[in-house]
């Protein structure tokens, strides 16, 4: 494989079948510096087992992955990354400080434990052992462990399952800003608008197989749709070329040319009030995407 040797992450037909599944299926993958590249699909697509063969946790039956043109798994590699596993286990007997700053000497790095402590809320829980920590504690340790010493690369796999909206808030700050900084960040997730918020690619998987690849922005700009919302007045009815519908107090059309369709409802002297013109959301974009015009 002619890998560039600064790509952080190179994969090529990669596949990996348990018995009589395939789990994934002939998968290229690649991922540039500064940029964060978001692995969707459904329940069983093969998400965790797709990251599993880059981070080294699994043997590919196929295909080969190179990290900065390390094998995974290597020593080299494993130095230069970040992980979060869908499951964290943690000796029992540590406290969150120990294995932070256990971990950071194992790096080799210096590193500001201080910023991952406060980044992820850790300070409460910082002296106490690990025993009896909530699901979302140990995400926030797993994830504070993941960004410590600024690895190269970052593979995350569901990071905010089970964390609450500000520690989920959190997560998306510090993802942004380590990529911002020239990181490399992989991550899987069922939330889209975490999706939306950090990754600039995607790439969507279903039984195995990519089924779409694309930046954010290509995505994006593929669909002109526009959502208009808008009051009216008790009693008063949008126009009928509109084609809008009741949303609880509110109105709601959808238009492949928003400005004409405010034009004409001005010029028609529409009482509306409280406007609001957005782009789609990328859930709805894509489901809306048909399969042949996919990038
Ligand atoms: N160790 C294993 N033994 C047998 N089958 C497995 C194993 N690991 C994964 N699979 C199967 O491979 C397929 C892909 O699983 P994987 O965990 O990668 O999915 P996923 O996309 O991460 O799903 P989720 O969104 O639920 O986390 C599934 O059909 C799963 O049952
Ligand atoms: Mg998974």
């Amino acid at each position: 494989m002619s890998a560039c040797i600064h790509t952080p992450v190179e994969a090529r037909g990669l596949t990996k079948r348990f018995g009589a599944v395939t789990a994934i299926d002939g998968l290229s993958l690649h991922l540039e510096r500064g940029e964060a590249l978001g692995l969707l699909g459904p329940n069983g697509a093969g998400k965790s087992t797709a990251l599993a063969m880059l981070m080294g946790l699994r043997v590919p039956d196929a295909g080969a992955v190179r990290l900065f043109g390390h094998a995974p798994g290597s020593a080299a590699a494993r130095a230069m990354m970040g992980v979060t596993p869908q499951m964290a286990g943690f000796p029992d007997q540590l406290t969150p400080r120990e294995l932070l700053s256990y971990t950071a000497a194992r790096r080799g790095s210096r590193a500001p434990v201080d910023d991952v402590i406060a980044a992820f809320g850790l300070s409460p829980l910082i002296d106490r052992r690990m025993a009896g920590f909530s699901g979302g504690e140990v995400r926030r340790v797993a994830l504070a462990l993941a960004f410590l010493g600024r690895p190269l690369l970052v593979f995350l796999d569901e990071p905010t399952a089970g964390l609450d909206a500000e520690a989920q808030q959190g997560f998306r700050a510090i993802a942004r800003a380590y990529v911002r900084d020239g990181g490399a960040l992989i991550l899987t997730s069922h939330h889209w608008d975490e999706i939306e918020a950090v990754c600039d690619r995607i790439t969507m998987i279903d039984e195995g197989r990519k089924v779409m690849d694309g930046t954010l922005a290509e995505i994006r700009a593929r669909m002109q749709t526009r959502r208009i919302g808008f009051a009216l007045p008790e009693g008063r009815h949008p126009p009928e070329w509109l084609r809008a519908t009741p949303q609880g107090q509110r109105w709601q059309a959808e238009s492949d040319d928003s400005d004409a369709c405010l034009r004409r409802l001005v010029a028609e002297q529409t009482p509306f009030a409280d406007l609001v013109v957005e782009p789609l959301a990328l859930q709805d974009i894509i489901a809306r995407i048909r399969p042949e015009d996919r990038p």
